[in-house]
């Protein structure tokens, strides 16, 4: 499938906020992956593909994820549910192979300790894109070209507030991976 094909696709499958959205987070992936020596084209495409399973309703998610052999504790957090659905939608019907724009897809919401670069490009540009408003957002598009670390910890410190504010389920690896950046942004300052 070029890539054409997919934006065309993906314009059919998604609502207009959230078509714009998805260009954003690939115009950014590319440039993060630019900044960090990334692959730009997979950034590209991970970026606009990882909110591809986001028109499905939580009971196609919970269903689709039931039969892949998820926990029913992961089933219980609503708002994460479309990024792994994501990475399987890519799959059979965008025909994505490779495995780092899976998991980037896969990762974008909830991350994990230790990611690949493509993830913690994919999980910060969705953040931070064009079409993104939140207070704060000018310094983190900041750090973001800087220290990509860093930015993806403010991501993740910001992605599980507004989940417990919400009053949503919050994931335990989010916790785990804000842990683990914690410990390597601190590190980098104490050098
Ligand atoms: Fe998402
Ligand atoms: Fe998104």
């Amino acid at each position: 499938m070029n890539i054409n094909s997919i934006v065309k696709k993906l314009q059919n499958n998604l609502s207009k906020n959230r078509f714009e959205h998805s260009i954003g987070t690939a115009d950014m992936a590319k440039e993060l992956a630019m900044i960090y020596n990334g692959n730009q084209e997979k950034a590209y495409l991970a970026g606009l593909l990882h909110d591809c399973a986001k028109n499905l309703d939580n009971q196609q998610l919970a269903k689709l994820l039931e039969n892949e052999g998820y926990s029913t504790n992961f089933l219980q957090c609503n708002k994460i549910l479309h990024a792994p659905v994501g990475a399987i939608i890519a799959k059979r019907e965008y025909n994505i192979t490779d495995k780092g724009i899976l998991g980037a897809i896969k990762y974008h919401c909830y991350g994990k300790a230790d990611m690949s670069l493509l993830e913690k490009i994919v999980f910060v540009a969705d953040k931070i894109e064009k079409n993104r408003e939140f207070e704060d957002i000018k310094m983190l598009r900041e750090i973001a070209k800087r220290d990509l670390n860093k930015a993806l910890l403010y991501s993740l410190t910001f992605s599980m507030n507004n989940i417990i504010k919400k009053g949503y389920f919050l994931y335990e690896d989010t916790i785990k991976a804000k842990e683990y950046y914690e410990m390597v942004v601190e590190k980098k300052d104490n050098l």
